[in-house]
């Protein structure tokens, strides 16, 4: 099975996550990016990025994803913000071809409270079977995230031998 591995990171928590999601499982790795960069300072990032996301405006992405044919599903990774997507996966998931293959999402959130986030996201992806919330390692609710994230990519792994 070919796996597309297709995330956002502002801080680095997903990122890190996708990166080792990728060794374990042998699927190709994209990172999107924005033409505009986020602002550097945390208080900024919070206002200008929940307003983005808030109010579903969708950044310009300054890269081209892989062409969703050429793979068998895709997993998401994604920060929520403002209880929501993050605003450039939101730009990601304007398109069909990418929502049709989407088969499990990853999220990280300061509260560990993704149920929002996953509501919005299902209505754009049919397919989606798997999600995980995993927290910051600043609340104590990220002592669940090894053992969440074990599932989840056992979960996904699972799904492979059933479908290859
Ligand atoms: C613009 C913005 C909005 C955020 N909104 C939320 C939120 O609504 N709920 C929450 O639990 N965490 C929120 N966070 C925290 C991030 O979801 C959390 O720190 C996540 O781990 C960031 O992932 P990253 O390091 O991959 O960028 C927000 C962070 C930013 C920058």
């Amino acid at each position: 099975m070919k796996r597309l591995i297709l995330y956002y990171s502002l801080t680095g928590h997903t990122r890190a996550a996708a990166e080792q999601l990728a060794a374990q499982t042998a699927a190709t790795l994209c990172e999107i990016r924005t033409v505009k960069p986020m602002p550097t300072s945390r208080f900024s990032q919070i206002m200008y990025g929940g307003m983005l996301s808030s109010f579903g405006i969708c950044p310009k992405l300054a890269n081209e994803p892989p062409a969703a044919e050429d793979f068998d599903e895709i997993i998401l990774g994604l920060p929520v913000w403002a209880g929501k997507c993050a605003a450039p996966i939101r730009t990601l998931l304007k398109r069909k071809e990418l929502c049709d293959k989407v088969t499990a999402v990853f999220t990280y959130s300061g509260s560990g409270d993704n149920s929002g986030c996953v509501r919005q996201l299902r209505q754009w992806l049919p397919h989606l079977r798997e999600t995980v919330s995993l927290t910051d390692e600043s609340n104590p609710l990220s002592a669940e995230n090894d053992q969440k994230w074990s599932a989840f990519t056992e979960a996904v792994l699972a799904e492979k031998e059933v479908r290859s």
